[in-house]
């Protein structure tokens, strides 16, 4: 059985898709249901669904042999992982985004707020500018408005959020998109199931 960790959620539902195009189907697992683990013998699958943040630790821990996660996600949290495929899902940018008509003043620390202060801290060490990080777990959008923060850094996929709250990309920090990886073990003693899998996936993708 090899263990998959799927991000709940809309991805998880595409990823899903993926996975059963190229003949890892568990039936079971379309159904409207409150279950978190669906397992299909025959195809010598266990999909677990996890919160998407939280796909990365059941792989680097060898609770899941493989699972899929966004690269904002391993940008953030450097899990020790092996990362084997860009699945080509789910792809949108790290930015950094301010209100429209905003000018930065250097001479003052920069408050940013994200969901993402490992990659905010990094790319303006980079820079050598100070900044204040402002941690937050959603609607980031709101702090620049609310005077909360000057920027914020968070991801952007269609760009929507950012237009219908009058704020604008300013800088882009690094492209994401959804990303199969391995936990590190199971990739030397699994690899008879989990090779196919990858080969599969990637010409299926490709
Ligand atoms: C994410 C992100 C942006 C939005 C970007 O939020 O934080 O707010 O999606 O997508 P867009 O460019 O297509 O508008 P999410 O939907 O995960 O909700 P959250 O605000 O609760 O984090």
């Amino acid at each position: 059985m090899i263990n998959i960790a799927l991000p709940k959620g809309r991805m998880g539902d595409r990823v899903y898709e993926l996975f059963a195009s190229v003949g890892y189907r568990c039936d079971a697992l379309q159904n409207e249901s409150r279950k978190l683990v669906f397992a299909d013998e025959a195809n010598g699958v266990r999909y677990l669904l996890i919160k998407p943040q939280d796909v990365a630790v059941y792989v680097e821990r060898g609770a899941a042999d493989i699972g899929v996660v966004g690269k904002d996600v391993l940008l953030e949290t450097g899990p020790d992982v092996y990362e084997l495929l860009d699945l080509g899902l789910g792809v949108c940018a790290l930015a950094v985004a301010a209100p429209n008509g905003y000018t930065e003043d250097p001479d003052r620390i920069l408050r940013v707020a994200t969901k993402y202060p490992n990659v905010a801290r990094r790319y303006y060490a980079h820079m050598n500018r100070d900044i204040d990080v402002i941690k937050l777990n959603g609607s980031i959008e709101l702090a620049p408005l609310l005077g909360l923060s000057d920027v914020i850094v968070d991801v952007v996929e269609t760009g929507s959020t950012l237009r219908e709250n009058n704020l604008s990309v300013r800088q882009t920090i690094a492209p994401s998109s959804a990303r199969l990886i391995a936990n590190i073990s199971s990739y030397k003693f699994k690899r008879g199931e989990i090779d196919p899998m990858l080969f599969a996936l990637s010409e299926r993708k490709g």
